[in-house]
C-alpha cells in the first residue's frame, strides 16, 4: 500500500481503483506513513506556519433544503438572524485587532442579502482593511454575481462540491440542486480568478469508498486552491437526524492524502473535526492541514448557526481564544501567523 502513497507523491494523481484501495485500507500504520509525507510536503511550501481565518457567519437564512444541514429552510424551529453591514464591520474590527488578515463571510443562500448588498459589504471591508483578504462562502450564484463580487475585491470563494457522484448528490439534496450546476459554479469561480475551494463531508449518508474515490478524482482534476473537508455530524432537526456520523480517522487520512496530492493546498482543520475530537485541530495539522478558521461571529448569534449538533463555538475555536490556540499550536510545533496566507503557486 505504501507504494501507492509513493506514486501519489511522485505523480500527484492516482487512478480510481488506486484511490479505492488507499481509502479502504484499514491499516493504521499506513496513516503514519501518509502523515509523515504530508507534513514534509507542507513544510516545503508553508513551513510550520498556521494560517488563521476569521469566520463571520453573517446570516442563517437559507433558501436551500439540503437534507444534512441544520440551517435548511424546512427547519422551522430555528431562529433566523441576519447581521447588518455595520455589525459585520464590527466583527472585522475585533478580528483585525486580534491579528486576523483574512475574513470569511459565510452564510446560507439568503435572498435578503442581495448581490448589491454583498458588493457593498465587500467594498467596505476592502476599503477599511486593504491588507486583508476577503473570502466568500455564500453558495451558488450566477456567473455575473461572482464577477461583481470579484470586481468589488473579494479574493477567495469556498463552495464545497459535497460529492462528485451524481446519484449521491441526489440523495443529499432536493431536486432543485444539481451537481452539474455546482461544478459549473466552481469552474466559473476559478476562471474569474478567485482562489477557489471545494470540499465534502466525510461519512455523509450514502457515501461509499467509491464515491470518495470520485471526490479525490474530481479534486485532482479540478486543482482547487483550498479544500474543506470535515466529518458529517447529524443534526436533530434534519431528515438525517438518525444517520451515523463520519469518522475522525478517515477525515485525517483524507487530509493527508489531499496534502500529498496538492502539496501547496490551503487545507483547513475544520470546526467539524474539532467538534468530534477535543484535539481535532491539532490532529488535523499533524495530518497535513495548515489553516484554522476561528469563529468571529458575535457571540449571541453563534448558537443559531448550527449546521450540525453540538457544534463548538465558544471554546478554543473562538477567535477570543486565539492566545490559547497559539499556545497549543506552538506546543505542537506550529506557528500561528498574522498574514493573509494566500495560495502559493508552484
Ligand atoms: N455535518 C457536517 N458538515 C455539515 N455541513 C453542513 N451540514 C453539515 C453537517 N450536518 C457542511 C457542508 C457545507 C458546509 C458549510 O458545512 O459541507 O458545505
Amino acid at each position: 500500500m505504501r507504494e501507492l502513497v509513493d506514486k501519489l507523491q511522485a505523480e500527484r494523481r492516482l487512478e480510481k481503483q488506486e484511490w479505492i484501495r488507499l481509502i479502504r485500507n484499514e491499516d493504521s500504520s499506513l496513516d503514519e506513513y501518509i502523515f509523515e509525507k504530508a507534513r514534509a510536503e507542507r513544510e516545503f511550501y508553508y513551513g510550520n506556519r498556521v494560517y488563521i481565518r476569521g469566520l463571520i457567519e453573517f446570516t442563517n437564512y437559507c433558501k436551500n433544503d439540503c437534507y444534512y444541514c441544520g440551517i435548511r429552510r424546512s427547519n422551522k424551529k430555528l431562529e433566523r438572524y441576519r447581521l447588518t453591514e455595520s455589525q459585520i464591520l464590527d466583527c472585522c474590527d475585533i478580528g483585525y485587532e486580534l491579528g486576523f488578515r483574512t475574513f470569511v463571510l459565510q452564510g446560507g443562500e439568503d435572498a435578503g442579502y442581495t448581490d448589491e448588498k454583498i458588493v457593498h459589504l465587500v467594498r467596505s471591508m476592502k476599503a477599511l482593511y486593504p491588507d486583508c483578504a476577503v473570502t466568500l462562502s455564500i453558495g451558488e450564484k450566477k456567473k455575473e454575481s461572482y464577477e461583481a463580487f470579484f470586481e468589488a475585491g473579494a479574493d477567495r470563494y469556498l463552495l464545497r462540491h459535497e460529492t462528485a457522484n451524481t446519484n449521491h448528490y441526489r440523495k443529499l439534496h432536493p431536486e432543485e440542486l444539481t451537481l452539474e450546476n455546482r461544478i459549473q459554479c466552481l469552474m466559473n469561480l476559478k476562471e474569474i480568478g478567485f482562489q477557489t475551494g471545494c470540499g465534502f463531508m466525510v461519512g455523509s449518508p450514502y457515501q461509499t469508498v467509491d464515491t470518495l474515490a470520485e471526490d479525490m478524482m474530481f479534486i485532482q482534476n479540478f486543482q482547487p486552491h483550498m479544500v474543506g473537508i470535515g466529518p458529517f455530524i447529524p443534526h436533530h432537526q434534519t431528515p438525517f437526524a438518525d444517520m451515523e456520523g463520519g469518522s475522525v480517522a478517515l477525515t485525517l487520512r483524507l487530509l493527508g492524502l489531499l496534502r500529498i496530492m496538492i502539496p501547496n493546498l490551503l487545507l483547513p482543520a475544520t470546526t467539524a473535526l474539532g467538534t468530534l475530537h477535543p484535539r481535532g485541530r491539532e490532529k488535523g495539522m499533524a495530518a497535513g492541514a495548515n489553516v484554522v478558521m476561528p469563529n468571529l461571529s458575535p457571540i449571541d448569534v453563534r448558537e443559531k448557526y448550527l449546521l450540525y449538533d453540538n457544534k463548538i463555538c465558544t471554546g478554543d475555536e473562538a477567535a477570543e481564544s486565539l492566545q490559547h490556540l497559539k499556545q497549543t499550536m506552538k506546543e505542537a510545533g506550529y506557528e500561528v501567523v498574522t498574514s493573509r496566507g494566500d495560495f502559493i503557486h508552484k
